[in-house]
């Protein structure tokens, strides 16, 4: 039986073109034609003046972070329910931890937990991410920061492609981030960006990512710097892989609509919700089970693996992980359990692998019915 993955890469044959010109070219790394060409490609999808092509989405939150002036025992509020690469930058930078938990609606970070937290804290700046494709509030969590005076930074690393009532995910906040993982929309096989208005911001990023090496022959260094900039080689297998992003895209959703159709029945079982003023990427679909149907993620996640499907569950949120204990968490409402363990408890992603056929999807969705038939009929 075939392997159905959540979300592999897909190859679509116009990387090579672009590879083979960096070989020609001999300009393997890190400069050369294809890294300029990415970077503004990106950029202008993304409504930004500039991209920084890099190693990985998380280098691309680590230097946002640094360029929002993010410094030795900051505070840094974090969307909770993610993927643990939102928050480690926070980290590397010596700064603290302030997690926000997910709100109902859009299981993104919740505006009012939000605005509880800034009550209590002055953070330099905020990471908001964009959680399976779908766009935060961004609007209004742009407008708290404003008034509170931090730095957004948009985790839009899931969501190349989504847009909020018209404006592209990326486009929000002081700085955005990319990642091109093999598991993104858009791969690089590895690989990530910085987007941003400002060209000082952009320079500065460019700067850092190589070294902070100064204009020296003997290499002059003031600033710290890291190793992060992405090579010509991969920032053209991210250009041919931009040709088809309008078909990537429409594969994902179709995959969701037939999530939709196909669960639409199933008593206590709902999906990840997409906000109407969204239009999302459909990067993953998630299912929710309601614990009062008596089916428990795990045993759809077991259901799956042994049909060879490969599922997961929902981001273990920030708040649970022994990584990030003892940080602070604010709740989407105040004594009550956090949504985001709620969802974490009753989740699971669904394959959203671009290369799904019909007959994977049937085979998934088969599956997933099959666990509900199983319990009904067990009591
Ligand atoms: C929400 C989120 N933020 C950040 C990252 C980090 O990106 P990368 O793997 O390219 O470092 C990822 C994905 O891996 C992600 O899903």
């Amino acid at each position: 039986m075939k392997r159905i993955h959540l979300a592999a890469p897909a190859v679509n044959g116009r990387e090579m073109a672009y590879v083979r010109a960096a070989f020609e070219s001999n300009w393997l790394a890190p400069a050369g034609a294809n890294l300029p060409a990415f970077e503004g490609r990106v950029a202008a999808l993304c409504g930004r003046k500039e991209g920084v092509a890099l190693a990985s989405g998380t280098a691309a939150l680590h230097l946002a972070l640094r360029l929002a002036g993010v410094d030795n025992g900051d505070v840094v509020f974090c969307s909770a329910l993610t993927f643990v690469a939102s928050a480690n930058p926070i980290l590397y930078l010596g700064a603290r931890p302030v997690f926000l938990d997910s709100a109902p609606g859009d299981w993104n970070l919740s505006p009012d937990a939000l605005w509880r937290a800034f009550r209590q804290y002055r953070p330099k700046a905020e990471v908001a991410v964009d959680l399976y494709g779908t766009p935060a509030r961004l609007f209004e969590i742009e407008e708290l920061c404003k008034q509170y005076g931090a730095a957004l930074v948009e985790d839009a690393a899931e969501a190349l492609g989504s847009e909020l009532e018209g404006r592209p995910a990326g486009s929000f906040g002081e700085s955005a981030a990319l990642s091109f993982n093999g598991n993104k929309i858009v791969t690089t096989a590895g690989g990530g960006m910085l987007l941003t208005n400002d060209p000082e911001r952009a320079q500065k990023a460019r700067f850092w990512a190589a070294q902070a090496k100064e204009p020296a022959k003997h290499y002059q260094h003031r600033e710290l710097g890291y190793n992060y900039r992405l090579s010509n080689v991969l920032a053209g297998i991210g250009l041919g892989q931009l040709e088809t992003l309008g078909e990537f895209l429409e594969k994902k959703r179709r995959i969701r609509q037939v999530y939709e159709r196909e669960f639409a029945g199933l008593p206590g079982v709902s999906l990840n919700p997409l906000p109407p003023n969204t239009r999302p990427n459909c990067w993953l679909t998630c299912l929710r089970i309601d614990p009062k149907t008596g089916v428990r993620p795990e045993a759809v996640l077991r259901a799956l693996e042994e049909e060879n499907i490969e599922s997961r569950p929902v981001w273990k949120p920030m708040q649970l992980q022994p990584l990030y204990t003892g940080a602070p968490f604010f709740a989407h409402e105040e004594g009550k359990t956090p949504v985001s363990s709620a969802l974490y408890a009753q989740g699971l992603c669904l394959p959203g692998d671009i290369r799904c056929t019909a007959e994977d999807l049937a085979r998934v969705v088969k599956a997933v019915k099959g666990c509900f038939g199983k319990e009904r009929a067990g009591g």
